[in-house]
């Protein structure tokens, strides 16, 4: 087993001064410590009846994609404004630095569908709140949420109290 924080750079007063950023690269850029990475959410995921995952906008994508990929689920993104052609529902959420939106197809999840969300990285838990806002507006039911990353200092823990959530690194 790999320890994974090897994998994880971190970069002090990036984006701003203060913030000290988590940079997921070295273990993207690693087979071995990509695989054992997802493979611990599959574990986590599989005897959860998911149907589908869905991931935030960018980070999302890349822990999302190779999860759905191991469950034989789809994957459905949560996205930045602008970036969906067709009619969606909109959830808007505050930022370590600065706020943001995200969107989702309407017909993305069906009414039911048990939604593993997946992500790099809990900070304030905004973006993890608005992504379970957008499946439930869809009527899709949150069955769990996956990180690789935690900052237990900024306690996005408490947003999401009540769901099943694993983290594999804290911070
Ligand atoms: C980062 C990260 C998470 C989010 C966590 O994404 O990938 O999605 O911030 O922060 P929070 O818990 O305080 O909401 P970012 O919005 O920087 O977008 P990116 O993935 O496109 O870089
Ligand atoms: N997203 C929000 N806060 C972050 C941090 N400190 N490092 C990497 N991504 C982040």
């Amino acid at each position: 087993m790999l320890d994974l924080k090897n994998y994880v750079a971190s970069i002090p007063d990036y984006p701003e001064k203060g913030i000290v950023f988590r940079d997921i690269s070295p273990l993207m850029a690693d087979g071995e410590a990509y695989r054992q990475a997802t493979d611990k959410i599959f574990q986590f995921a599989k005897d959860k009846g998911v149907d589908m995952i869905v991931g935030p906008e960018a980070r999302g994508f890349i822990i999302g994609c190779p999860v759905a990929y191991d469950l034989g689920v789809g994957f459905a993104p949560a996205r930045k404004k602008g970036k969906l052609p067709r009619e969606t529902v909109m959830s808007e959420y505050d930022l370590e630095y600065g706020t943001s939106a995200l969107y989702m197809h309407k017909d993305a999840i069906k009414p039911g569908q048990k939604v593993l969300v997946c992500d790099d990285l809990l900070a304030t838990g905004g973006t993890i709140q608005a992504t379970i806002d957008l499946v439930e507006q869809l009527g899709g039911e949150v069955v769990g949420c996956a990180f690789l990353i935690e900052l237990e200092d900024l306690k996005g823990r408490d947003k999401i109290k009540g769901y099943d959530v694993l983290a594999l690194m804290q911070y």
